[in-house]
């Protein structure tokens, strides 16, 4: 959508992964002061969003909206006011039904109203969800909200939850600014590859304005070992997915930080070519020795090798999956170590790797005339 924003993956934090139902505004303000504290703000984690249950279970005399009094006491406003204050921005979420997922109100035959309402609050993000539709075709609900929200005269991030069902990454370009290309993720290593499977097959269709949404991060919440979460952080970060965090960072571990404050990998998500790196090579028994990759800026590239086998091994990729010559010299710099591990490597390069672990590089091929650059 071309509304200026999603240059890059959108990035930041969002209820519902964590906290489901179960949320208020004191905990989106402590969010807020985390993302601040722990400086995941300053590594450009800025939306604040808000999921689902936000909303009273009926509209007001006059149809609107109304906060739900008990756990968003203050309203949203006031809530946007003080995400604002600490330079950060506040997403809200509605549904493209008759109810959001949870049985609050939904935007359907409402889309005007609520946008200028959510532009009202100061919200800087929608998420629309596509639950209770009616069976009324996405591509009859998902525009009218565009509309209304370009009409609202803010400029909101324009997040489409259809969750792949119609095939949203061939329709939504023109829609929105990210689409969910899947069902729902779940904290466990089958969900995370699965989802990061079908994501794969959309690499096509995203680039800066528009991308590929597999579902928020799972990072945090305690369901994958510490290597499972390296691999779907590697991987979110190399899809060009939205990297937003869905753990509670106000009581997060070091190892959880550490995982989503790498700033090297972070950096390939945001990398201004917006080119969706995807699964180029896969070996090994059911092609569990897996190589994913993909163009960055300054003719750079982006290289995973992830080992989705239950024991280690040795997996290598060759310069013809990458589509560079065998001959190129390649510099190659390990993102977890955080170090170059290869100056001048040629036709190929191979590492040991963990079970479920993945390793993450940037190969910079040295034939670069001056002129490329
Ligand atoms: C379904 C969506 O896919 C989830 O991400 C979440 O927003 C829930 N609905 C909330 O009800």
């Amino acid at each position: 959508l071309k509304n200026g924003l999603a240059q890059t993956p959108q990035m930041g934090w969002n209820s519902w992964n964590f906290f489901g139902c179960n949320i208020n505004e004191t905990v989106i303000k402590e969010t807020a002061n985390a993302l601040i504290s722990t400086g995941l703000a300053d590594l450009g984690y800025v939306y604040v969003n808000i999921d689902d249950c936000w909303s009273s279970a009926a509209r007001d005399s006059k149809g609107r909206l109304v906060p739900d009094p008990e756990t968003f006491p203050s309203g949203i406003k006031a809530l946007a006011d003080y995400v604002h204050g600490k330079y950060l921005k506040l997403g809200i979420y509605s549904d493209a039904g008759v109810f959001t997922c949870e049985v609050r109100p939904g935007s359907l035959y409402h889309e005007n109203d609520d946008a200028e309402l959510f532009a009202s609050w100061g919200a800087d993000y929608l998420k629309y969800d596509n639950c209770y539709n009616l069976g009324i075709s996405p591509l009859e609900r998902y525009p009218p909200m565009r509309e209304a929200l370009n009409a609202s005269g803010r400029t909101i991030f324009y997040s489409i939850c259809e969750w792949g069902v119609e095939d949203p990454a061939l329709w939504a370009r023109d829609v929105g600014n990210s689409w969910r290309t899947t069902d729902d993720i779940n904290d466990s290593w089958v969900s995370m590859t699965r989802i990061a499977d079908l994501n794969d097959k959309w690499a096509d269709y995203a680039g800066p304005g528009g991308w590929n949404d597999p579902d928020m991060l799972e990072v945090g919440n305690g369901g994958m070992s510490y290597q499972e979460y390296r691999a779907h952080f590697s991987i979110w970060a190399l899809m060009k997915a939205p990297l937003l965090i869905g753990c509670d960072i106000r009581n997060m571990t070091a190892e959880t930080f550490e995982l989503l404050s790498n700033k090297e990998v972070i950096a390939v998500n945001q990398d201004p070519l917006g080119v969706q790196g995807r699964k180029i090579q896969l070996s090994g028994p059911e092609g569990c020795h897996q190589v994913w990759g993909g163009p960055l800026s300054g003719h750079r590239l982006v290289v995973a090798l992830w080992n989705r086998c239950s024991r280690a091994s040795i997996i290598t990729a060759r310069w013809e999956s990458l589509g560079l010559e065998s001959s190129t010299s390649v510099s190659i710099q390990d993102l977890w170590q955080h170090e170059e591990v290869a100056e001048n490597a040629v036709s190929s390069f191979s590492s040991w790797v963990e079970a479920h672990n993945c390793h993450m590089y940037i190969f910079t091929p040295w034939s670069i005339s001056i002129s490329d650059i």
